[in-house]
C-alpha cells in the first residue's frame, strides 16, 4: 500500500466499471484528486460528463472540478460500448443536466500540470484522446507526470471490442498509438489481468444497503446481466478499478517491461489491435511497464472495504 500522498488526474468515460475506479479513490486519504476529465467511450460525451457528475455527488466528492473533453476520435468514426447500457449507467436515474463545454479539459489539465509542485500521476480509463491531444499540443508538460496508467490493450488475450482489440485502443487506435509512442512513464493494465477478476454476486451482496452500496447493487444488475450475454462471464468486471487500485498498491501486481505499439494501417481485422514486440531481440527498447498479474483477493477486499468505509457515513 502506498504510503505517502500522491497527486492524480482522472480521465474517464463512466461507464459502470469508470465508476468503481472513482469510487474507490475518492475517499482514499492518500489521493488527492486533482481534477476530473470525461472523454467519449462507452456512450457519448454529454452522458458519460453527466454520469462522472452523479458519480462525484455520489461520492460527496462535488469539490473535485470535473471537465467534459474529447466528443470524438481523432480520426475514426465513434462507436459505442455494449455492456454499460444506453445511459453508461443503466439502473439508476440520472438528472439530465447540461455540463457540455466539449474540450475544456485539456486547458484544465494542463493547468493542473503547470500549477502542481510534484509532477501528477495521469489515471486514463477510456480512450486515450484527450491524452493523445494533450502531449501533442503540449510536449513540454511530459516532465510534470509522474506516470501515465492506463487501462487499455490485449497483449495476450482476445479482444472484447472484436477478436484482438481492447475497447478503449478500438474506440480511438491512432490516439492510443500516439501515447504510446510518447516518451512518458507508462503503466498499461491490459485485459490480460482483468478478464478473470469478477465481482461475484456474494460480494456485491456483502455491501451495505446505504446510499454508495443501493446504488451500486442498482447499476451491477444491468452490467452483470450484459457481460454474461457480451462476454460469457459470470459477475462484474471490473477493468477500470484494477487499474485505480494499482495507484494505492502497485506492490499487489506483476509488471513487464514491454514495447508496446497499435495497429493502425489496417481499417480491416486487426484495427485497434495492440502489438507487443514479445521476442527476446538483442536491442530491445520498450516503451511502457505492462500489468501481467494482479493479485485478486487483495483487490477485491480492498475495493468492497473502500465502499463499506464510504457508506458508513450514512450510520
Ligand atoms: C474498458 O472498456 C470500457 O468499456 C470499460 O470502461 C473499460 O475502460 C475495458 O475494455
Ligand atoms: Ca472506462
Amino acid at each position: 500500500m502506498i504510503n505517502k500522498p500522491t497527486s492524480v488526474w482522472i480521465d474517464t468515460d463512466p461507464g459502470n466499471d469508470d465508476m468503481m475506479a472513482i469510487l474507490l479513490l475518492a475517499q482514499n486519504s492518500l489521493v488527492n484528486i486533482l481534477g476530473v476529465s470525461t472523454v467519449f467511450g462507452n456512450t457519448s460525451l454529454p452522458k458519460v460528463t453527466r454520469n462522472a457528475k452523479f458519480i462525484l455527488d455520489l461520492a460527496k466528492r462535488n469539490d473535485i472540478p470535473l471537465f467534459a473533453g474529447a466528443e470524438q476520435p481523432l480520426i475514426r468514426d465513434q462507436i459505442c460500448a455494449d455492456i454499460h447500457g444506453e445511459s453508461g449507467l443503466d439502473g439508476v436515474t440520472l438528472v439530465e443536466e447540461d455540463l457540455m463545454v466539449a474540450d475544456k479539459a485539456q486547458e484544465a489539465i494542463i493547468k493542473a500540470l503547470e500549477d502542481a509542485e510534484e509532477p501528477i500521476t495521469i489515471l486514463a480509463l477510456g480512450p486515450l484522446t484527450n491524452i493523445a491531444k494533450l502531449f501533442t499540443t503540449r510536449p513540454d508538460l511530459i516532465s510534470r507526470v509522474q506516470r501515465l496508467v492506463i487501462m487499455g490493450g490485449a497483449i495476450t488475450v482476445p479482444g472484447n471490442k472484436n477478436r484482438v482489440a481492447e475497447f478503449n485502443v478500438f474506440c480511438d487506435p491512432e490516439a492510443a498509438e500516439s501515447v504510446f509512442n510518447t516518451i512518458i512513464p507508462k503503466t498499461l493494465i491490459p485485459l490480460d489481468p482483468c478478464t478473470s477478476v469478477v465481482l461475484t454476486d456474494r460480494d456485491i451482496a456483502s455491501l451495505p444497503n446505504r446510499t454508495v452500496g443501493t446504488t451500486l447493487k442498482r447499476i451491477l444488475k444491468p452490467y452483470i446481466e450484459n457481460i454474461c450475454i457480451f462476454e460469457g462471464v459470470q459477475g462484474a468486471l471490473m477493468y477500470d478499478p484494477i487499474a485505480a487500485y494499482y495507484l494505492l498498491n502497485p506492490a499487489a501486481f506483476t509488471t513487464v517491461p514491454m514495447d508496446v505499439r497499435v495497429e493502425t494501417s489496417s481499417k480491416g481485422l486487426t484495427y485497434g489491435m495492440t502489438v507487443a514486440e514479445r521476442r527476446i531481440i538483442a536491442e530491445r527498447v520498450f516503451n511502457m511497464d505492462v500489468v501481467t498479474e494482479v493479485d485478486a483477493k487483495q483487490f477485491i477486499s480492498a475495493f468492497l472495504a473502500a465502499i463499506k468505509e464510504m457508506d458508513k457515513c450514512d450510520e
